[in-house]
């Protein structure tokens, strides 16, 4: 069965003077453990669809089921990493990661052994009393992720995580990421708008059209990780991807001139 389902799913915002259709008609499913990439151009409605299964967002029709049970709204079993670094400013990076837990109720012990592992595995032991503002973007993000890693949900749910980083940090949060996907089996969908960054990472891309946001195409990705950029499989899907996305692009571009 599939662990996450979306049927028929339909978005329309309604503006005070007009309307944007930004989903129409999805039909998409996950099995349990997959690493799913949603690629598309900006405007297109990746963010509206992951926030849909997040719960943050009422779908206009159709109906998404997770592990066998209908979303209304946000739980436990959907973690989510938005696409601006989304911590506390005023908790030291250790707090922001205990946050999750603490209302859990977790132990005092427990929670101060699971933050420490974290704080191991992304590399911010010395940050650990730090407050945002002290620190990177980078560094940042590192720690958005390891709340979202603290509570443990099956299912992870990353909006352009590390699309404002630059390109080196970027890859050691991808390896990073591979690594605890690859030891934890999560089910993860990942929404970017880059090519390279799908391919490098995704076991499936979902390709969606620019408004409404329709799926275009299922593209299943055999490569092993780890996943060598400038090699010729790679370069091949990186071409045929590009163009199916141009498109698109160029769909929004007039759409725009057509708006001026
Ligand atoms: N709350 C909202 N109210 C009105 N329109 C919205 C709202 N959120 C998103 N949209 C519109 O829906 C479309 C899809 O947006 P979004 O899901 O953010 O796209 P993406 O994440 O692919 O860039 C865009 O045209 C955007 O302007
Ligand atoms: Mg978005």
């Amino acid at each position: 069965m599939d662990y996450i389902s979306i049927s028929n799913l339909s978005k329309t915002f309604q503006g005070r003077d007009r309307s944007v259709p930004a989903l129409q008609d999805i039909n998409l499913s996950l099995s349990r453990g997959e690493f799913v990439c949603l690629l598309g151009p900006s405007g297109c409605g990746k963010s509206t669809l992951l926030n849909s299964i997040a719960g943050f967002i009422q779908p206009s029709s159709g109906e998404i089921m997770v592990d066998g049970k209908p979303v209304r709204e946000p739980g436990p079993e959907r973690g989510v990493v938005f696409q601006e670094y989304a911590i506390f400013p005023w908790m030291t990076v250790a707090r922001n990661i205990a946050f999750g837990l603490e209302i859990k109720g977790t132990p005092a012990n427990e929670i101060r052994d699971r933050v420490d592992t974290l704080l191991d595995t992304l590399g911010l032991k010395e940050f650990r009393d730090r407050f945002p503002k002290d620190l990177s973007g980078g560094m940042r993000q590192r720690v958005a992720i390891a709340r979202l890693l603290a509570i443990d949900s099956p299912v992870m749910l990353m909006d352009e995580p590390f699309g404002a980083l630059d390109a080196l940090t970027r890859r050691t949060l991808q390896d990073e990421l591979l690594r605890i996907w690859l030891e934890s089996g999560k089910t993860i969908l990942f929404v970017t708008h880059s090519i390279e960054e799908s391919l490098y990472l995704a076991n499936r891309i979902v390709v969606m059209t620019y408004r409404p946001g329709t799926i275009k195409r299922n593209q299943i990705v055999t490569m092993p990780h780890p996943r060598d950029p400038s090699g010729a499989e790679f370069n091949e899907l990186k071409r045929d991807l590009g163009q199916l996305v141009m498109k698109e692009q160029e769909r929004h571009t007039s759409d725009e001139m057509k708006a001026l």
